[in-house]
């Protein structure tokens, strides 16, 4: 997979990558490594050069819309996902968007909001909620949708130490396949078994996690820190 933006920055750069079902996987690497960019073309946002499949759907003009119930991703920041006047609606906002029954829709909503810690929630406005409470009922925003992959950028950007063992929590709660774009190697060890490690556009390592962790010299060179 290849992108360039319009303005001609070349942000991925022959990636090739293959993630199993169930894999947590983080995604590390510096400001401007082409992270963020690699989470865009996966449900088509952004259309690069290359060739993308999500779970065994290909990404085409034709099946965007069903690659995108397949794979939801939660923004750095939850106000882009938040645009509703109660948070139950934010959360119902997918579901009435696939057709499903009301029932369901409510089953779907009610589900999501317990399982981020939320229930009480529903009928306050996401704006007046604290950030990691909005983080979290972004997050609900995806699993209404039960995606099979959830796609994470920077979830812990933000938060304080609390919130971000609250976080860290609530995503390893989440059976699916998961990709956590993040630049702190402790989140990529507590959140995920596999790392990828980006750099201008290409990946420049591939391993497990805690191998990852004790290659130094890779950590120093692609300036990832440890909190
Ligand atoms: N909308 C855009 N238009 C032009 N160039 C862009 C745009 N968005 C990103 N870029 C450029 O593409 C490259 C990759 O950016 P990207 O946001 O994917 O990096 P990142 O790894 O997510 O960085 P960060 O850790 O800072 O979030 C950078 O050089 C960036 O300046
Ligand atoms: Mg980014």
């Amino acid at each position: 997979m290849s992108f360039t933006y319009h303005d001609g920055t070349r942000a991925l750069n022959g990636v090739n990558l293959s993630i199993e079902k169930n894999e947590s996987v983080a995604i590390l690497g510096k400001n401007g490594a082409g992270k963020s960019t690699l989470l865009l073309t996966l449900p088509g946002l952004i259309m690069g050069e290359g060739h993308i499949a999500i779970a065994g759907i290909e990404l085409t003009e034709k099946s965007v819309r069903a690659v995108r119930k397949k794979i939801g991703i939660v923004f750095q920041n939850p106000e882009d996902q938040l645009f509703c006047p109660t948070v139950y609606e934010d959360v119902a906002f997918g579901p009435n968007n696939m057709g499903l029954s009301k029932e369901e829709v409510e089953r779907r909503v009610t589900g999501a909001i317990s399982a981020m810690g939320l229930s009480g929630f529903e009928k306050r406005s996401a704006h007046h909620l604290s950030h990691g409470e909005k983080k979290r009922a972004a997050i609900a925003t995806i699993l209404s949708m039960k995606p099979d992959i959830v796609a994470f950028d920077e979830p812990t950007a933000n938060l304080d130490p609390e919130g971000v063992h609250d976080l860290k929590r609530v995503i390893n709660s989440i059976e699916k396949t998961k990709l956590i774009i993040t630049h702190n190697i402790d989140l990529a060890l507590d959140l995920a078994t596999r790392g990828i490690v980006m750099d201008k556009g290409k990946i420049v390592a591939d391993m497990p996690i805690d191998e990852l962790l004790s290659d130094k010299k890779l950590l120093k060179d692609l300036k990832l820190y440890f909190d």
